[in-house]
């Protein structure tokens, strides 16, 4: 059963010119690249987005990191793709990636426990929820690339 998840190549990432790697990591590990959009958060944006951290202490700071420049949204799809991406992107601590999961996407393009520079859904509830947070269901900004 194919299932989705909401990819987020965050402003570091887009920065730092890892869209292409990033892109490459997607597709070959057999996810297909369903819509994508590149857009500039705003605050309401991004603490909509993230309304679930709204009372910790980093939140502020996220939502100043996340409006710091443009960011890349894509809705991936493959069997088991929520799991798959958390696993493919590695820890949230990308200082710690970098020792215990080398291979992985924020080893690659991140720098801390903020600028980790992509996002990946934690279940299929919040799957659905983000990519509703972005997408409309009805709209054609769609585009399928890979697989
Ligand atoms: P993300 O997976 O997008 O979910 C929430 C984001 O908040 C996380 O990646 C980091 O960018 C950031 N974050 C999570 N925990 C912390 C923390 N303890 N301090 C600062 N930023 C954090």
């Amino acid at each position: 059963e194919k299932e989705k998840t909401l990819a987020i190549i965050k402003p570091d990432g887009l920065y730092g010119n890892y869209t292409e790697n990033i892109k490459k990591a997607i597709l070959d590990s057999g996810f297909t690249i369903l819509k994508e959009m590149t857009i500039q958060l705003d605050d309401d944006a991004a603490m909509g987005f993230y309304a679930e951290h709204s009372s910790k202490g980093f939140f502020s700071s996220l939502v100043k990191y996340m409006t710091s420049g443009p960011v890349l949204i894509m809705v991936l799809e493959k069997e088991n793709a929520v799991a798959d991406w958390r696993t493919l992107i590695g820890p949230t601590d990308a200082s710690t990636a970098k020792i215990t999961h080398p291979h992985s996407i924020r080893a690659m393009c991140g720098m801390t426990l903020e600028k980790n520079c992509v996002h990946g859904s934690d279940s299929f509830q919040s799957a659905e929820r983000e990519i509703a947070f972005f997408f409309d269901e009805k709209s054609s900004d769609r585009v399928v690339i890979g697989h």
